[in-house]
């Protein structure tokens, strides 16, 4: 009932067409209890007195009111689906936005095909519910209150023994509910599941084929496919068994009827007129009373989809924006670390420790660092992606909580470590952080970052479809397309995360002087494995499991002859052999 009513609020901007909709259906359930209300002046004037006239008017009667009937019946359904496609387009639209106010660790914690199914299969099963259930409920439930009354007003007596079949059906209707939603929910969980590994293979399918992993996967698969079998069975099983079970219920109400009323047209205590009407009412009654008790699956298995869609709605972002943020200005004494302390959620061992930095504007840091010493970590939080567990991260000594998110990082360009292309062409993804660039802009953006060249050779040139469905570019490019996106931002704060390793040394050589270029005027936050590109630093922050062990300028590290001059050393131990045959060009 609950998750039923956080679904008026999508209602109510539809409320006058829902109104116009419960009319049309109140009408027609009105029409279906006069229809067999005839029947019994029918049958008495008709078959018993024999009265042409009757007759007559039953001829013209009889589709005037089926016509009446088919207008206003078109009527609600188109209004009930257009209701319907709304809500759920609502829905849709409001899912997608809300996954972008979510923070990083919404999506870190969970499986994209999860939430995929959220998104596409939950919804459709919503949407089904939304289109066809307020429909056929209000109708069913209005012709049976309707039908009724006229049991009522037939015979009273009669209608006492047809509504002891009530409680009954509520007890089928309530038990059997529960079941199909458990169901209903738990198949829809494994749908999940299932979306999940559609997805790891689609994205993997080179490592599945490299690794001849195919029958692994397929087997992963088939387990979830199965599962989820058994637990549609389940579901569908508690749907088949309620219609035939109200059927049954429903038959001994008749038998009794048929009992009492059989005696009575024996005893002439009732014209047979009577006794048919109320029979006829009766199983009018009757089929909306099983589309009931089949509407209940539709209900239980939409309730249990609407919950899955509520529960990403009620996801709050980890990373708030307080109230009444501060414009985020350029910094004019630097960015200080504080005692930063990061876990990721759900980990026991702290990703950060204690981190003690200052980062003057203007200024070059790098941070060098084993892999899974925290570097990328460190980045993250100066995005605010994360916030510190403990610690402060202050920006002309103000946290950097108290600034709104958007403008600060409106004032920082990233190059990430693993390089993310959309679907859109060269310029499209180069623009991503400046949409209004023109195109000369955009053009001198790459060629800052050594892509002009290779971009011009791809079929439609910078307009050429990058991503899923576009060309697939090398490692190297794709990383030069992440660097024009950099560039052409053009923000005061650059974070540069391995925006070079995927480069050969001599395009790696000219990107780093289009960047040192760049970095005039601006804080630049680098991250670097090859510890060659760093030596123009300011200063460098060597890490280690978390802590930052020493810092100095290139220079001084290597003469500390600490981690970082280790670090070094093992990247000088290469020399180059001579004796190397270089093929000619
Ligand atoms: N999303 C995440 N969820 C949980 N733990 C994470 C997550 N990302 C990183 N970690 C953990 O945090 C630690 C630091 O990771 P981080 O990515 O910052 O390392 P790094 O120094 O950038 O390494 P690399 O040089 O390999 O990129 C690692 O132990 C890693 O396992
Ligand atoms: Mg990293």
């Amino acid at each position: 009932m609950n998750i039923a009513s956080r679904l008026l609020p999508y209602l109510k901007p539809y409320r006058l067409r829902f109104v116009q909709a419960s009319i049309a259906m109140l009408c027609v359930a009105g029409l279906n209890g006069i229809s067999v209300w005839l029947l019994k002046p029918v049958v008495d004037y008709v078959f018993v007195h024999r009265d042409p006239q009757m007759l007559y008017l039953a001829v013209l009667l009889i589709p005037g009111i089926f016509l009446i009937k088919m207008l206003l019946a078109y009527t609600q359904a188109y209004l009930m689906s257009f209701i319907g496609q709304r809500i759920t387009q609502e829905l849709r639209e409001t899912l997608f936005r809300h996954l972008h106010d979510l923070s990083m660790d919404f999506f870190w914690g969970r499986r994209s095909g999860e939430i995929l199914a959220r998104v596409t299969n939950d919804l459709n099963t919503l949407q089904s519910g939304l289109h066809f259930t307020p429909l056929y409920l209000i109708r069913d439930t209005m012709t049976v209150v309707v039908l009724l009354f006229v049991l009522f007003a037939i015979h009273w007596k009669f209608a006492m023994i047809a509504m002891t079949a009530l409680p009954l059906a509520a007890v089928v209707l309530v038990v059997l509910g529960k079941k199909m939603r458990e169901s209903g929910s738990k198949s829809q969980e494994i749908m999940g599941e299932i979306y999940h590994r559609f997805q790891e293979s689609l994205q993997g399918m080179i490592v599945v084929k490299a690794f001849n992993y195919e029958e692994g996967a397929i087997r992963k698969f088939n387990q979830e496919s199965s599962s989820f079998f058994f637990q549609m069975m389940r579901y569908l099983r508690a749907t088949a068994l309620s219609g035939p079970l109200m059927e049954f219920l429903g038959s001994l109400v008749l038998t009794t009827l048929v009992f009492y009323g059989g005696k009575e047209i024996i005893q002439e205590q009732m014209t047979p007129g009577t006794f048919f009407a109320f029979l006829g009412s009766f199983f009018a009654a009757y089929d909306p009373i099983k589309n009931l008790a089949r509407l209940n699956s539709t209900v239980q298995i939409s309730l249990a989809s609407a919950e899955r869609i509520f529960q990403v709605l009620d996801e709050k972002p980890a990373v708030q924006e307080r109230t009444g943020p501060l414009p985020f200005k350029n910094p004019r004494q630097g960015i200080q670390l504080k005692n930063v302390c990061f876990r990721y959620p759900g980990r026991e061992s702290w990703a950060l420790k204690n981190i003690n930095l200052q980062m003057s504007p203007g200024e070059v840091v790098a941070i060098a660092g084993p892999s899974g010493s925290g570097k990328t970590t460190l980045a993250h939080l100066l995005l605010r992606l994360f916030d510190p567990a403990q610690g402060q991260i202050l920006v002309d000594d103000m946290d950097l909580r108290e600034f709104s998110i958007k403008s600060l990082r409106d004032h920082i360009g990233l190059v990430t470590q693993d390089t993310i292309l959309f679907n859109d062409s060269v310029v499209g993804n180069v623009a991503l952080g400046k949409p209004e660039a023109s195109q000369e802009e955009v053009l001198n953006a790459l060629r800052a970052a050594d892509a002009a060249s290779f971009v011009q050779q791809l079929p439609a040139g910078p307009h050429t479809l990058l991503g899923d469905r576009g060309i697939r570019l090398s490692g190297g490019q794709r990383q030069r397309i992440a660097i024009a996106r950099a560039i052409l931002k053009n923000p005061s704060i650059h974070i540069l995360d391995e925006a070079t390793s995927n480069l050969d040394t001599a395009s790696e050589r000219s990107v780093q002087q289009a960047l040192e270029k760049l970095y005039q005027g601006r804080t630049v936050f680098v991250i670097a494995h090859r510890l060659s590109t760093l030596q123009n630093a300011d200063r460098i922050f060597a890490m280690h499991l978390g802590e930052i062990v020493e810092s100095g300028t290139h220079a001084e590290l290597l003469a500390k002859k600490g981690l970082y001059a280790m670090l070094y050393q093992l990247q000088q131990l290469e020399p180059y052999d001579p004796k190397i045959l270089v093929p000619d060009a």
